[in-house]
């Protein structure tokens, strides 16, 4: 049976990702009808919303006693829930207070419906006592949030006030509008408080000499947002991170390393934890002899470089008597994907292994497709942000730790 969202867009520049919203929405089988507030026509226009939606939009209050009596309350009870997209400070406010000053709050204000908000804003505009004293009166009166992310901001600032990204939006209406019962995250609760949480990100940087090493192209884009995933769900997150141009997640404790052989002993330092996740792409091999000194290049004949194999730091802790409750590994592979996954778990002795194909422009890109091989079979998550596919993999984590 096709749902229907009530998506209420504010003002604010993250308004462009809600004309996505809808479009990420449709592909689930979702309807959108659009409530544009005054601030949000300053962002994107009606004319481009209608379309997407295939509706008519609606900005103002007075508008809709034309098309009904008591217009603004048929659409709030018509929809399965409400969404609203960007959730500006000045809606949350009004929207905490009561306030039915327009159509979006007025609307609110009557609702019987869910309403998930998708905050957006200035970091120090989120952080400020005020706004977090509203999100708490929300939540209270049983709102679900979304976000916001952390990033750099439209306004040159770095900190938590990215608007989610639309698949991750997505994903959460449809668990919502389905009564997932992981949405705990989205009320606030904290299903992984009082769990500990390691997770290795990342290359490693193997050292040939003091200005020369062998790596590769992990951006550490996936292993942070799990860090952050875990982090936002309540577990204490250790993240040991290889050399990244990324900035520690909010809530984690980040410890820097270069080599494989410092990655395993700062992983093993944390151990005792409850959930291991290893998203590093660690080094095989290492030199087997670095160079304190630059090494000069010999005249008249190519150098060979012997290596060593480096530890295995997933299948060590694995087998460690100190292991995890739940272990989870990655495997970025080219090709077979999953069949190599399954030997791979199998290889290492973790729980899940989650599959990516890196054939594409997976590493250093900001999306991601994979397939989860537990003991019991496979399930495959289609292509969505690494912020997504963090949080989807946080919620399963937290599946276990609450059966
Ligand atoms: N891993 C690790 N230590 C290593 C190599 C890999 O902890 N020395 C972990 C990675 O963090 C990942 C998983 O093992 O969770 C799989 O890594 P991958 O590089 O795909 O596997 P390899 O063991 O290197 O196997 P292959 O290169 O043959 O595919």
């Amino acid at each position: 049976m096709t749902k229907h969202v009530l998506l209420i867009i504010g003002g604010g520049i993250a308004a462009y990702k809600s004309l996505l919203l809808i479009r990420e929405l449709a592909r689930r089988g979702i309807s959108s009808q659009i409530i544009l507030t005054k601030g949000g026509t300053e962002f994107v226009t009606a004319l481009s919303a209608g379309a997407l939606s295939g509706k008519p939009v609606y900005t103002d209050l007075w508008e809709l006693d034309e098309q009904a009596e008591m217009g603004h309350i048929e659409l709030s009870r018509s929809a399965d829930m409400i969404v609203v997209a960007p959730a500006t400070a000045n809606l949350m406010s009004r929207a905490a207070h009561g306030v039915a000053d327009d159509l979006a709050t007025t609307t609110l204000l009557a609702t019987d419906k869910r309403v998930l908000y998708a905050p957006a804003m200035n970091v120090r505009m989120w952080e400020a006592s005020a706004t977090q004293r509203n999100v708490e009166t929300l939540r209270q009166d049983g709102a679900l949030f979304i976000g916001p992310d952390v990033g750099d901001m439209a306004c040159g600032e770095f900190g938590a006030g990215r608007m989610a990204e639309p698949d991750a939006i997505a994903d959460a209406v449809q668990g919502a509008l389905m009564g997932d019962m992981t949405l705990d995250g989205l009320r606030g609760d904290k299903p992984l408080k009082g769990r500990k949480a390691l997770v290795t990100a990342g290359p490693t940087r193997e050292p040939i000499d003091p200005v020369r090493y062998i790596s590769n192209h992990s951006s550490g884009k996936q292993g942070y947002a799990i860090a952050q995933a875990l982090a936002d769900q309540g577990a204490e997150v250790t993240l040991i991170s290889g050399p990244t141009a990324l900035p520690a997640p909010q809530g984690v404790t980040r410890v820097d390393v270069e080599t494989a052989r410092e990655m395993l002993s700062a992983s093993e330092s944390v151990l005792p934890a409850d959930i291991f996740v290893s998203v590093a792409a660690v080094a095989d091999w290492r030199p087997a002899k670095s160079y304190d000194k630059k090494a000069p290049k010999p005249v008249g004949k190519t150098p060979a470089l012997e290596m060593a194999e480096n530890p295995d730091i997933l299948a060590t802790i694995c087998n460690s008597d100190r292991r995890p409750i739940l272990c989870i590994g990655f495997a970025a592979q080219t090709h077979d994907v999953v069949e190599l996954a399954r030997a791979k778990r199998l290889r290492k002795g973790c729980d899940w292994i989650v599959a990516n194909d890196v054939s594409g422009d997976v590493m250093g890109g900001d999306k991601n497709a994979v397939t989860i091989v537990m003991q019991k079979g496979e399930t495959q998550w289609p292509q969505a942000s690494k912020s997504a596919i963090a949080r989807k993999l946080a919620r399963e984590i937290a599946k276990v730790f609450s059966s």
